[in-house]
């Protein structure tokens, strides 16, 4: 499969290669570019951050789990390419040099290739915006200095201007979804690559053969976010940080919930299909869409079908998908905002849940008439929390009857331990989540901000 990609400012056509060699090996291996470190290899530490341009915008992106046909009609910046071609440094190399925002280096190039994407997108919330850059040694406080000392500065027309080479045409990077939906149902044995940020780490931690591979990346109808009056529809290929902009103004508790999905580089690969597809039990998107009650649309070659989102969950391990068959899009009926989702997880930022409650829960006349509550973490798929939903349904809306419903969670769950909790922190910060669901609603306190230090 052909690939044309620009890499600062020189347009690469590559033919014979490995498709599921990563950005990172090809920046360092093949190009000597070796600006770009390794650090993680798994997408944690974003040593390997570049940015990649394509029409819609530029973004970070960790290069360590990217693949090369990924890249295909985009362009590609690097830490080398961060200054011009007459050696004039970028703004934020040299805020970086004059705020002390570097010791080893080892991290440096990683966060100034996501400060000159932010620089570039006019983004300020630094602090989000470096989230998945770790740096163990200068402190945060000089480079975030560096960072706010180039608000005001111009991009430097080299960074501007980012020209797009022609895609390749090739029938593994389908460019719709029909195209994708004959090639998948004809090779349904072939692994479907959305943003890469599970299956690349299956190449680089698992050391594992993908086999035939298909790329949605160049399917842009699957990008598209539909708004009507009775739903949102989102595109598989969406990734996490558009539907958090989306999300937000409907559900603004979702919307804070992804701000600690992963890092600003994870988000701007990973889709909301590959999070729904991938059946992790702690997946943080199912629980806050299967209490909203969200339908999943899923294709196989011409043909299509639409299912609740909690019914394509049916094992650990195992999704009612059939071969050949893939997500299209998830949509959500609109309705009144009464969406809290919670994420406990042992760090703020960047970190897998432990447990996540998704709470939805309508009253009227100070009765419970209807609840949809859901959680990951609590057992080998995403769920609903059944018999605490009958036990509320019905019933006042008072502490009485939250701290009686609390008592029935465990009839829904038997959760595990394991690294990230134990089962009785589990079972019980589930319950005790209700109960702050019920605080929250009666005296609007919503931010998990809350819980920072
Ligand atoms: C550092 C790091 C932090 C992370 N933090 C979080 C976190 O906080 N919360 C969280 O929930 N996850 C987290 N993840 C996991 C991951 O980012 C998400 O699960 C992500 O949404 C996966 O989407 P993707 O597009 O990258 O999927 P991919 O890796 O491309 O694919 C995942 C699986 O889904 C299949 N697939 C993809 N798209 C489709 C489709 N349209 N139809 C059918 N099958 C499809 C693929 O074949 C594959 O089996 C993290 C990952 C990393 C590396
Ligand atoms: S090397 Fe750590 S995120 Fe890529
Ligand atoms: S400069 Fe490398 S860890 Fe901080």
């Amino acid at each position: 499969m052909t690939i044309t990609f620009h890499l600062n400012d020189e347009e690469v056509v590559l033919q014979e290669y490995d498709p599921s060699a990563t950005l990172l090996d090809f920046l360092r291996e093949d190009q000597g570019l070796t600006g770009t470190k390794e650090g993680c290899n798994e997408g944690d530490c974003g040593a390997c951050t570049v940015m990649v341009t394509d029409k819609a915008g530029s973004k970070p992106l960790n290069s360590c789990i990217l693949f090369l046909p990924q890249l295909n009609g985009k362009s590609i910046r690097t830490v080398e390419g961060a200054a011009d071609a007459d050696g004039t440094l970028h703004p934020v190399q040299n805020a970086m040099i004059t705020h002390h925002g570097s010791q080893c280096g080892f991290c440096t190039p990683g966060f100034v290739m996501s400060m000159v994407t932010a620089h570039k997108n006019g983004a300020t919330d630094h602090d989000v915006q470096l989230a998945g850059n770790l740096c163990r040694c200068t402190g945060y406080a000089p480079i975030i200095r560096a960072a706010e000392a180039v608000e005001a500065q111009p991009v430097p027309q080299w960074i501007t201007k980012e020209p797009l080479p022609a895609a390749s045409v090739s029938a593994a990077i389908p460019r719709s979804s029909d195209a994708l939906a004959a090639r998948y149902a004809a090779n349904p044995e072939a692994r479907l690559v959305a943003g890469a940020t599970d299956l690349g780490l299956w190449v680089t931690k698992g050391l594992r053969d993908l086999g035939e591979m298909i790329f949605l990346d160049g399917c842009d109808d699957l990008k598209q976010i539909e708004n009507s009056d009775h739903e949102i529809r989102f595109g598989a290929m969406v990734d996490m940080n558009r539907v958090r902009e989306a999300i937000t103004p409907l559900h603004p508790s979702y919307g804070e919930m992804i701000r600690r999905f992963a890092s600003q580089q994870v988000r701007a690969a990973a889709t909301i299909g590959g999070n729904i597809a991938n059946g992790s039990p702690i997946g943080d998107n199912p629980p806050a869409l299967i209490a909203l009650g969200a339908r999943l649309h899923l294709r196989q070659g011409d043909s299509r079908r639409e299912i609740a989102l909690e019914d394509f969950f049916i094992d650990y391990g195992k999704q009612d998908r059939h071969p050949g068959e893939f997500i299209e899009a998830v949509s959500i009926p609109r309705q009144k905002d009464r969406l809290r989702v919670y994420k406990l997880s042992k760090r703020f930022d960047q970190d897998i849940s432990a447990v996540l409650g998704a709470f939805n829960i309508t009253v009227n006349d100070s009765m419970v008439s209807a609840a949809r509550i859901a959680f990951g973490g609590m057992a080998g798929t995403p769920k609903r929390a059944a018999h605490l939903e009958a036990a509320l349904i019905g019933q006042p809306w008072d502490e009485a009857s939250i701290t009686k419903a609390m008592a029935v969670l465990e009839q829904d769950f038997t959760p595990l331990s394991d690294m990230r909790a134990s089962a009785e922190y589990r079972l019980e910060t589930a319950r005790n989540l209700l109960m702050r669901y019920f605080n929250d609603i009666n005296s609007d306190t919503q931010s998990v901000l809350e819980v920072q230090a």
